[in-house]
């Protein structure tokens, strides 16, 4: 394990992340250096906006799982057919989760997902395409395996996408 030296760490602001102080700065030079193991560290979440590059990366993402969305036989059927307004929101919303400004609230109040997926019909399916079609998108974003912010985002979505289940089978089948 090569850690950066002290004269780098000393001259940077520290952030709380997990059960160290890091560096907020050096936060991706310094996962790289270190071993790959680092990217399954869950990461406090206030740290990932700038990690991955900010508002920019947000919309990248989201443009990707769209563009899939688009094509879905299971999902695309609940979405409205102008999808501006729908990445905007999810943009919105990540961002403000994971440490950027929030944009998400001034434009649709409180977020209350769960609330607002009751409309429509969730159960395992829907849920697992939602996050195969997410995990897809941060592939093409370049957040992969090895981006040391990876397995942060990717354990949210999953667990979002879990608590977002609001159907059993039965009644995903027969509605
Ligand atoms: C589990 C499967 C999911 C399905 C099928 C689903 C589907 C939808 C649909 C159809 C909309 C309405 C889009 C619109 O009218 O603009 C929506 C809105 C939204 N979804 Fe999901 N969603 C899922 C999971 C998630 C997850 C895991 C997240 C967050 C990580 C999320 C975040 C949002 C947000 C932020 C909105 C906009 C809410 C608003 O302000 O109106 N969704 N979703």
């Amino acid at each position: 394990m090569i850690l950066p030296n002290q004269n780098l760490l000393s001259s940077l602001p520290l952030v709380w992340n997990n059960d160290i102080f890091v560096p907020k700065a050096s936060i991706p030079t310094f996962f790289k250096i270190l071993s790959p193991q680092n990217s399954v560290t869950e990461l406090d979440h206030s740290l990932i906006h700038d990690m991955i590059g900010g508002r920019d990366k947000f919309f990248e993402i989201v443009d990707n799982f769209y563009e899939q969305v688009k094509t879905d036989d299971l999902l695309f059927p609940m979405y409205p057919e102008d999808l501006e307004m729908a990445k905007k929101k999810l943009a919105f919303f990540l961002m403000q989760k994971f440490g950027g400004p929030d944009e998400y609230r001034p434009l649709r109040g409180q977020p209350m997902m769960r609330k607002r997926h009751f409309e429509f019909p969730i159960g395992v399916d829907e849920r697992n395409r939602w996050v195969a079609i997410m995990t897809k998108a941060l592939d093409e974003s370049g957040i992969d395996d090895s981006h040391p912010a990876r397995y942060t985002l990717q354990k949210y979505i999953e667990m979002m996408a879990t608590h977002m289940i609001n159907r059993s089978e039965f009644d995903t089948k027969n509605h």
